[in-house]
């Protein structure tokens, strides 16, 4: 499918729509996907949040290969009206938030090198579709992400509010933890993509405080360090109305 007719909406995010070559990657390539899937199930069986393993089955990702999108999309956008769209790698904050509203997901095609299995600072399609994806399956998650991009496409004027909202997106999508069954599960795709992230919150390393919208909009963080504190929420309801209530608060 042509990204472009796929994508009717898209203005800012159009030159960084790329198609997916899925044919052209090597077998070395779908090796390193398989192991890097592999290291993370046996954990994330016990220790994802249920919504993400149900997502992971449902968008028909394999542990053998790299996923074809135009696969994953015949079965997520059905669902919730997400896709995971190509792009050519980092995208200018306008032209994300500017997807995310159009519930079009930037998703990167390279795939990291086997020296780089546990790190890599650039995005590739292990942590997106691996660690972002399924969750898009989730209709309350999926109302929940396109409203944050609609409320930070509306602030784009205003630094702030905007690095305030870096800090709601960091605490949920990249490192949200949620409490099921009386214990803390992994949602976020910076843990679900990373296996030392994620070892690090199953050991009971990072504080775990209850989600709060004031908190987690003043809380600092640093993308290269292991999180020294994490929010959970008791249910996906509760980040939807955390995106609200910010909209409301910052707008
Ligand atoms: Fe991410």
């Amino acid at each position: 499918m042509n990204p472009a007719t796929a994508s009717p909406h898209l203005s800012v995010a159009q030159p960084f729509l790329i198609q997916q070559q899925w044919d052209a990657y090597t077998e070395e390539q779908h090796a390193v996907w398989a192991e890097l899937v592999r290291r993370r199930m046996p954990q994330l069986r016990e220790h994802a949040a249920q919504e993400y393993l149900d997502g992971f089955h449902a968008i028909g990702l394999r542990e053998d290969t790299i996923p074809n999108l135009a696969d994953v999309n015949r079965r997520l956008s059905p669902r919730t009206g997400w896709n995971a769209t190509p792009v050519s790698g980092f995208l200018p904050p306008d032209a994300f938030f500017e997807m995310l509203g159009a519930r079009q997901f930037p998703t990167t095609t390279y795939i990291r090198s086997r020296e780089s299995m546990e790190y890599t600072p650039e995005p590739d399609i292990f942590h997106d579709v691996f660690g972002h994806v399924p969750m898009h399956a989730h209709p309350v998650f999926a109302d929940f992400l396109q409203h944050y991009g609609r409320v930070c496409a509306a602030l784009m004027h205003d630094k702030e509010k905007l690095e305030k909202m870096g800090r709601l997106f960091w605490f949920t999508v990249e490192f949200g933890v949620i409490r099921q069954k009386g214990k803390v599960k992994l949602y976020g795709s910076g843990l679900i993509s990373s296996h030392g992230e994620g070892t690090h919150v199953i050991e009971g390393k990072p504080e775990i405080r209850d989600f709060d919208l004031d908190q987690v909009l003043e809380q600092k963080f640093l993308v290269s360090e292991e999180q020294k504190v994490l929010y959970a929420v008791e249910s996906f309801d509760e980040i939807y109305e955390a995106a609200q209530q910010a909209e409301k608060r910052l707008a």
